[in-house]
């Protein structure tokens, strides 16, 4: 979709729809809406009275103008409260209305800032929400389907931002220009995520690492099978051993002029492009969505993508652990002790708790990085209990560091892709040791008691730098009842990333 920002009377925009808002409870529409509605004759006042339009949030009406504006239809949306909103309530409206308009063929789309006039939210974070609200709710993956759905609208080709006040025009255009470049990031990770495992292999992932490096003038290391076990990663090649398809482990390292040398902000991402479970193999049902495994490496690599668009003055590095989980004759055995890049030996009970195996390796690689990280960033896929803690609405939290806990926090707030933190209490040190090696991978009762604290709590002992561990297995696919997230994967971890990142470049450089 094409996005453009104009200055003018959204009344007065040429378009095949243009959208205005209102907040539920409100019976003499304001602001923009109340220009259209005097406009159209009290149209919308009309429709309120008749009790037809509530102001729900994402709720949409359609009207049309019969010639009294240039657009021959209004697509108004419900912002819900006053009192719940802010700028996900921005990001879900323009979804809503996006999809309404996508319903009724609509090619050229006007809009309002949602929420940066009578909603009193800053301008720039307002257009970014918009912007993004609209791309990510029209987000489909369509590439593998042989006919384009039944001949249906892909949806507008054009939305045109349009602010009446010069005062707020360049804001508008910073935040609509963020939100193309982070709605583009998330995107490329919903891809990434979507595509089936006999498309996204390790190699694939490589060489979406290698076209973002290429894209944005960022540095690329990829190591295959020989250099993973040669550089120690015993951790992450026990993953791999079953595999037939070959691993990768991806640097990408985005430092731009200026930043060489300043102490990187790292994100590791989990990528087990299909996760069986190894010789400790998953029951058949649901195995599928074991796809949608490297959704983390997925969010470091759309992460990187928006950094590289938006250019961001700061050093930030991705790194990668890429490999299938597979069970083979070659395959590790419940039992076998491999030893971590640094140095720490695992006895590796269930074969299926792989994602913190290969996390091992990548965290005590950038243990190795010259200066030392700022900050490490983990996502990873990584346990069926974080589902069953949180469900759908948030990703779990570990952390090291407070105030890098309170900076993601707060990125999740304004993002929507909320955080809740977890305890990484030395309580709950014992669970991990080994009778063998110096750990386990997994509690060798089942089910295993706070089974994110577990994997966290292993993780932590391949760290030596301010730290936080993001567990996204229950919402980085198939979540409902956001107007923003489509199927499939949800790309989760980009938009956060990426306003974390905006912080850090704006605070510290
Ligand atoms: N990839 C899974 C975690 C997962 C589960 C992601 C459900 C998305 C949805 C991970 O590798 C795994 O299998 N974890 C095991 C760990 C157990 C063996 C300790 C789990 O959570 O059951
Ligand atoms: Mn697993
Ligand atoms: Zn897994």
């Amino acid at each position: 979709m094409q996005v453009e920002v104009r200055r003018g009377q959204i009344e007065h925009a040429e378009a095949d729809a243009i959208v205005v808002n209102l907040f539920r409870g409100v019976s003499v529409p304001g602001g923009a809406t109340g220009a259209v509605d005097a406009a159209l004759g009290g149209a919308i006042s009309a429709v309120i009275v008749a009790g037809d339009f509530e102001g729900r949030l994402g709720e949409t009406l359609v009207l049309y103008t019969g010639g009294a504006i240039p657009a021959p239809r209004v697509v108004l949306v419900g912002l819900g409260g006053r009192d719940k909103f802010g700028l996900d309530e921005v990001r879900r409206a323009s979804a809503a209305a996006a999809k309404q308009a996508r319903k009724i063929g609509v090619e050229h789309l006007a809009t309002i800032v949602h929420g940066s006039g009578v909603g009193g939210l800053d301008a720039a974070p307002a257009a970014q929400a918009t912007v993004e609200g609209a791309e990510l709710g029209l987000y489909e993956y369509t590439e593998l389907k042989t006919s384009s759905g039944d001949g249906r609208h892909a949806g507008p080709s054009t939305l045109t931002i349009v602010e009446h006040d010069g005062d707020r025009l360049g804001e508008v255009r910073d935040g609509a220009e963020v939100g193309r470049a982070t709605a583009a990031g998330a995107m490329l990770a919903r891809d990434l995520g979507n595509k089936p495992a006999n498309v996204a292999t390790p190699t694939y992932l490589a060489g979406q690492a290698a076209d973002i490096a290429r894209r944005h003038g960022m540095r690329i290391e990829v190591w295959d099978r020989e250099r993973i076990v040669g550089e120690g990663m015993g951790a992450f090649a026990s993953v791999a051993a079953g595999a037939e398809e070959p691993p990768r482990f991806i640097i990408l390292e985005h430092s731009p002029p200026g930043t060489e040398g300043s102490p990187p902000r790292v994100l590791v991402g989990k990528g087990i492009t299909f996760d069986t479970g190894g010789i400790s193999l998953k029951p058949g049902l649901r195995m599928g969505a074991m796809k949608f495994d490297m959704c983390g490496a997925a969010a470091v690599l759309g992460a990187l993508e928006t950094v590289g668009r938006l250019g961001l003055p700061l050093c930030v590095v991705g790194l990668i652990a890429a490999t299938e989980n597979m069970p083979d004759g070659s395959a590790t055995r419940p039992g076998d002790v491999v030893r971590a890049m640094n140095g720490t030996t695992i006895e590796v009970l269930n074969t299926d708790a792989e994602g913190r195996l290969v996390l091992a390796d990548a965290l005590s690689y950038a243990q190795r990085l010259e200066p030392e990280p700022a900050a490490v960033v983990d996502l990873a896929t990584l346990t069926g209990a974080i589902l069953t803690t949180l469900g759908k609405k948030a990703a779990g939290l570990f952390a090291n560091d407070d105030e890098l806990a309170g900076r993601l926090d707060t990125a999740g707030q304004r993002t929507g892709e909320k955080l809740w933190r977890l305890p990484l209490w030395d309580d709950y040190a014992g669970m991990i040791k080994s009778d063998t090696a110096d750990i386990k991978n997994t509690a060798d009762v089942r089910p295993s008691p706070a089974g994110s604290v577990f994997a966290a709590k292993f993780l932590e002992r391949f760290v030596d730098y301010p730290w936080a561990h993001l567990d996204i297995a229950g919402v980085a696919y198939k979540v409902t009842g956001v107007e923003y997230i489509t199927a499939g994967g949800t790309g989760f971890g980009v938009r956060l990333l990426v306003e974390w990142l905006r912080g850090e470049a704006a605070d510290r450089g």
